[in-house]
């Protein structure tokens, strides 16, 4: 890409950007407008979308995505967490090639379904048993009916700025298109307040939903006075813990609880684990979980025509038994570790108010100083210099979400974290004049 004249405004800045991305991506805006016929607004997911136009992808490899103006871009989207194994990882492209030859859904048990399963209950601490969905909107949907009726309650707290899926979002005030739940909402970390929210509703609260590290949030850890609170007082007011690892359990091979050391009642998992195809999880204690077995009295239904698709359980197993070894898992949190404190250190270099959250393979970079990132703070921060650093990330071959979330796959190596450390460091030098300045008014 062309070099571009030192701005001096924000606004100017982004303009300048802009007009470079426009210009470098024809064919994608192309795409976009022919879309728009029969998408609404060109896009069927909304995080998909980012200004001015998304660039149309044709092929991913390895840790690359290719997009239809002929650019390589280096992808730290990873399918937001969903790509662990990076693109069309061998094992995993061989054995769904292997497996569909002898047809996808067979409208009964299939061979690859309990290996998986018991793959799952061996790695994650709170699960005895598992069942399959195909999302992991629709596992927490699951996982929420099941403490419903399980507890005889009503009540569903859930955090501020928190997603669960598509009907399960409560950033920004939640959107008007969630489940009618009745939703108690908490402020993730407060202890106080949410211990005393849910000793008002004692008898009344059906379970708790969270993530122990805010995903679509900012990435946000939750504190361990935080989770230890809701393991004591949902035990004690006879409420459901789930926690939803549909992102988190990438950051260990035994999930993030593993990591925070608190077992939840329930968890839910997705993504990655059905090896790049569609999939969700539900799980928990057996005494929950067992009330969907079929030979038992009063037993539960719940249906879903591809929970054992082929594909998606031949290739989370061969990827959670080939692929995503200790090691692996092991080397690329790691690597997301020293991406993580490198892009503080060359913020903090260039006195820039910024900073990164997160753990392992997934982080976030925030335009705001550091110590100040609460949920609430990222959902109101000034979003230009985000917007901008997008751009340029975009126009200097890195695929980056607009958000800031950084999510690794495991074929990223130390050069593709050398050369990103070196596209912010170049970002920040050509913008320092005009970012917001540490210790300045934020
Ligand atoms: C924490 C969390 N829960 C649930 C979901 C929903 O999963 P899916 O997109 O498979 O429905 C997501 C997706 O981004 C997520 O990040």
């Amino acid at each position: 890409m062309t070099s571009h004249p030192h701005n001096t405004d924000l606004d100017l800045a982004i303009r300048d950007a802009e007009a470079r991305y426009v210009a470098a991506n024809p064919a994608s805006l192309a795409r976009h407008e022919a879309a728009r016929a029969s998408l609404p607004g060109g896009n069927t997911r909304s995080v998909m979308w980012y200004p001015p136009f998304p660039v149309g992808l044709v092929r991913g490899e390895g840790a690359h995505v290719f997009d239809m103006d002929g650019h390589a871009y280096v992808d730290w989207v990873s399918e937001y967490s969903a790509g662990l194994y990076g693109h069309s990882n061998p094992v995993i492209a061989a054995r769904i090639a292997e497996v569909v030859k002898d047809g996808i859904a067979l409208g009964g048990p299939n061979l690859h379904e309990a290996g998986l399963g018991a793959e799952l209950v061996a790695r994650i601490p709170s699960l005895d048993r598992v069942r399959f969905t195909n999302s992991g909107t629709e596992a927490n949907i699951m996982a929420i009916s099941t403490a419903r009726s399980v507890t005889g309650r009503n009540l569903v707290v859930a955090a501020r700025e928190g997603y669960h899926g598509g009907v399960l979002t409560f950033a920004h005030g939640g959107s008007v298109l969630n489940l009618p739940f009745p939703w108690l909402m908490m402020d993730y970390n407060d202890v106080e307040g949410t211990e005393a929210l849910l000793r008002a509703h004692a008898g009344d609260v059906a379970c708790v939903i969270l993530e122990q590290m805010l995903g679509g949030g900012g990435c946000i850890r939750a504190s361990d006075a935080f989770l230890a609170m809701l393991r004591r007082v949902t035990t004690e007011i006879g409420a459901i813990l789930i926690f939803d690892e549909v992102m988190t359990s990438r950051l260990d091979y035994h999930g993030f609880q593993s990591v925070t050391g608190v077992t939840p009642d329930m968890t839910t998992l997705g993504k990655y684990l059905g090896g790049g195809a569609s999939f969700g999880a539900f799980g928990g204690r057996a005494d929950i979980m067992d009330r969907f077995d079929p030979e038992k009295p009063d037993v539960y239904a719940h249906g879903g025509t591809f929970n054992n698709n082929v594909i998606s359980m031949a290739a989370g197993h061969v990827g959670l038994t080939q692929v995503l070894t200790r090691e692996a898992s092991r080397r690329f949190n790691a690597l997301g570790d020293r991406l993580r404190h490198a892009f503080q250190e060359r913020i903090d270099a260039h006195g820039v108010a910024a900073c990164t959250t997160g753990f392992g393979s997934l982080f976030n970079l925030h335009f705001i100083p550091q110590g100040k990132v609460t949920p609430d703070a990222v959902a109101h921060v000034d979003p230009r210099p985000g917007r901008l650093w997008h751009l340029e990330m975009m126009l200097a071959g890195h695929y980056v979400t607009p958000r800031g979330m950084i999510a690794l796959s495991l074929p990223h190596d130390d050069a593709d974290a050398d050369a990103f450390i070196a596209a912010l460091d170049r970002f920040l030098e050509d913008h320092r004049s005009i970012l917001p300045r540490a210790g300045g008014p934020s």
